[in-house]
Order: structure tokens, then sequence, then C-alpha cells
């Protein structure tokens, strides 16, 4: 039995870029933007909202508890909630309705931030605005709402089939308050990176080592082995590992990530048929005016409908042991409560010869029980029975869903990886 192990490692800096934090990383404005979000919704705001949105949307009532249930029985429970976390929706996924109004109070949300921009433009004093009006700062409002509107055409759409699906029924789901700006902006970078050409540079650096991995280890008999990715995101990697000839499933929490790719998979007719202006509420790091309102357009690939998608916790959706072939993890190992768990849940998962396939960051959150060093998890994969191959271990650059002309550019670090015979 030979296993290997590819482990990569990102100089700090790069950590940041990770998925939950990619927002606060790219701009700082936007992630106090979005925190401020959370607060009551102005009158002035919700006028704007208005006069923006196509169906003017007042605001629906939220629904009440024993009406939800009733409305959505087809809908599972996937996880159990965390000791003293609200649910106001049991019969509904965790953040299953958050993430559906999110999408939904997206124009609202994302005016919000223009809000806020425009709110510290015109407390200049008035020779300063005359300077800003020189180099026509004031129409860069108009055109951001523009893109917001052309975003909000996604955002809708993402919402309307989740609800379709989910079978939720037309009411709100929560007080709007519950819905998150950031939700919407990480599935917009997380698009860009799996699905628009513009992401075909950042896949190009990790992707080809993961993808070589299974070749290397299945040679020529790679057809129909069964290999788990979780913690999939938009599912790039898990559709392009299935064009290989894998039986893919992609497992996956969030649901953020879970109702774009619904719509990418199940929902779009053409390719590049949906356009995206992911940077019109983000305005650091810009190298040019226009920059502001670059567009791209999504999918650049078909995603591969032969990949099942399991959704819920990749601790709890697995119960039978030894069912995979391969697991591979793509920016994960890192991003769980406690690395032991993660690691000895895809030990279980992997039939005897199977092979682990693993890289990313080891950007440990504060919540970790341990924050280990590269050397540390590879000691911890062989105390759990991995048989690590040392050999294969190297090294690669990456980034992770950054604009392709951003100014903000950092040395994105060394990736290691090992192969160790047992
Ligand atoms: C940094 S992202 C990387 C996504 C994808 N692998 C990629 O490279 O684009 C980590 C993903 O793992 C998901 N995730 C975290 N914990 C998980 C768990 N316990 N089960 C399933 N997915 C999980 C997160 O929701 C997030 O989408
Ligand atoms: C999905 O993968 C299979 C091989 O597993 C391939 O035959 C098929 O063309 C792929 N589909 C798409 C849409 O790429
Ligand atoms: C797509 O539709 C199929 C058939 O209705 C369903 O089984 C599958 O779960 C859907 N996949 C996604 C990602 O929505």
């Amino acid at each position: 039995m030979r296993t290997s192990f590819y482990l990569t490692r990102f100089l700090t800096l790069l950590l940041f870029v990770v998925f939950p934090f990619y927002l606060g990383f790219r701009g700082a404005a936007s992630l106090s933007d979005s925190a401020v979000l959370l607060s009551s919704l102005s009158e002035r705001a919700e006028a704007l909202y208005i006069a923006l949105t196509s169906q003017p949307a007042a605001p629906l009532a939220p629904i009440s508890k024993e009406a939800f249930e009733a409305s959505a029985e087809h809908a599972k429970p996937v996880r159990a909630t965390e000791g003293g976390r609200r649910k106001r929706y049991p019969s509904l996924p965790d953040g299953l309705a958050h993430c559906i109004n999110s999408f939904e109070q997206y124009p609202f949300l994302a005016e919000q931030v223009l809000q806020r921009k425009h709110g510290r433009y015109a407390k200049q004093t008035p020779a300063q605005k005359a300077i800003s009006k020189k180099l026509g700062y004031p129409a860069h409002f108009e055109k951001a709402r523009k893109g917001i509107e052309v975003n909000a055409r996604f955002s809708r759409q993402v919402a309307r089939i989740a609800r379709e699906a989910y079978h939720t029924g037309p009411q709100a789901l929560e007080d709007e308050e519950e819905a998150e700006f950031r939700v919407v902006d990480f599935a917009f970078g997380h698009l860009s990176r799996d699905w628009s050409t513009q992401g075909a540079k950042e896949r190009q650096a990790v992707f080809p080592s993961v993808l070589d991995g299974l070749e290397q280890h299945f040679g020529r008999n790679g057809r129909g082995k069964k290999v788990l990715v979780p913690g999939s995101g938009m599912g790039r990697l898990a559709s392009d590992i299935a064009d290989l000839g894998y039986d893919v499933t992609a497992n996956e929490l969030d649901y953020g990530a879970i109702l774009a790719y619904h719509l990418l998979t199940n929902h779009t007719s053409s390719l590049h048929q949906h356009t995206l202006q992911p940077f019109v509420t983000k305005w650091t790091h810009q190298a040019s005016p226009s920059s502001r309102y670059a567009a791209l357009t999504v999918p650049d690939h078909w995603p591969n409908k032969t990949v099942k998608l399991v959704e819920g916790d990749f601790l709890e959706m697995f119960p039978q042991d030894g069912e995979f072939d391969a697991v591979v993890t793509l920016f994960f190992i890192d991003i769980g409560d406690n690395v032991v768990d993660f690691l000895s849940n895809i030990h279980r998962l992997l039939n005897p010869g199977g092979v682990w396939i693993n890289l990313g960051p080891l950007k440990w959150g504060t919540h970790t029980a341990l924050q280990l060093s590269a050397e540390e998890v590879l000691q911890l994969a062989d105390l759990l029975g991995f048989d690590v191959d040392h050999t294969s271990r190297k090294s690669i650059d990456s980034v992770y869903a950054e604009q392709q002309d951003s100014l903000l550019k950092f040395i994105y670090g060394e990736c290691l990886a090992f192969h160790c015979e047992g």
C-alpha cells in the first residue's frame, strides 16, 4: 500500500486570501462596510434601492416558523445546530435562509456600500469636492450602480432557483438584517477564480499538481475510481477531475457556494451566459478608473454534471468507511476546528491503497485547536496511519481569488509536497 500526500505551504500573507478572509484581504474598507451593513437600513438607502431594482422590493414580512415548516416539508436538515446558536427554521439546512436572503438583498446591500463611500466623498470641503469632480469621481457612483444592477440579475436568479429547489415558498425567510453583503461578494470572487477565463491563471497554478498527483497514483486506471473533494467551493476542481473520467463526489457546506453552483450546473444553457462586475463596490487597489467596472462572464467551461454534490459537513455526511479511492483537498485542511478530525476522517474514508492529495496553506484560524507546522502536519498524517511519501513534496506559488490587474500584489508562497513509501 502506498499513499501519497502533497503538502503546500504558503507565506503568512497568502493565508489571508483563503476563503473566509478574502474580502478583508482585498479591501479593508469593504470589510468594514459589510460589518456596518448589518446595522439597520436607512430610509434613503431604501429609496435608492427601490429606484435601483426593477421590481420594487417592499421587503416581505419574515415568515412565521410554523407557516414555514408547513411550506418546507421537502427540505431536510443537514446538520445539527451548534450549542446555543439560534436557528429559526429547523426544517431548512443550516445557513440556507441566510444565503438566499443575501442573494436576494444583494442590490440593497451593495447600494449601502456605495452610500457609505458617497457619504465620505460628500463630507469633503467644497474645494476638495471641486478637485474630486475634476477627477471625474462623482461619475463612479452612477457607474457602480449600473454594475450592481448587472450583478443583481445574477444574484436574484441564484435566489429564485434556490427557493424552487428547497421549496421555501415566496415568503421572506428572515429579517432583512440577516442578509450579508459578503456572502455574495465571496461568491463572486470564487466564481471568478473557478469559472471565468480571468481565473485560469490562478487555477493553472494549483490544479495541475493535484491532477498530476491523481494520474501518478492511478496511471491509466483512473476511470471510474471514486474521488471525494471535501470543501469543494464553487466546484471547478471537482469538475476538472470528473472530466478525466473519475467518479467524483464534491462536498460543501457553505450555501453561498452551493447555490451559485446550482445555477451554473443546472440552470445555465450557454457558456459565458452570466455577466458579473465583482469590483463595482471594491474601489481599493484599482489600477485605473475603469478597472472598478471590469466584467467577467461565467462559466468558461461546462461544469461536469457527473459530479455528485453532497451538501453538509464533511465530518458528518459520509458514514461509510473506505468509500473512496482518493480524497483531494485544496485550500481545505486548515479551515476546520480540529485538523485531527479532518485528517482522521480522510483516513477513514479512504480504502486500502487509497490516496490523499492535499494542496493549500496552513492558515489556521484562531478558533482551531491546533496550529501545526508543515512538518507536524506530516507527522500527524503518519501517526494517523497515512503512508506519507516525502519525495512528493514540492514548491509552487499561488494566489486565490485575486483581481487580475489589482495593484495589490504579494509573493504567494512556497508549496512543499511530500511522497512517502510504507
Ligand atoms: C478556502 S475554501 C476552498 C474551496 C475550494 N476547495 C477551492 O480551492 O476553491 C474552503 C471550503 O471548505 C468549505 N468547508 C469548510 N469546512 C467544511 C466542512 N466541515 N465540510 C465541508 N466543507 C467545508 C468552506 O465552506 C469553503 O468553501
Ligand atoms: C464529464 O466527464 C465525462 C468523463 O467522466 C466526460 O465524458 C464528459 O464529456 C464530461 N462532461 C462535460 C460536460 O465536460
Ligand atoms: C441538478 O439537477 C439534478 C436533477 O434534477 C439533481 O439531482 C442535482 O442535485 C442538481 N444539482 C445541482 C448542483 O443543483
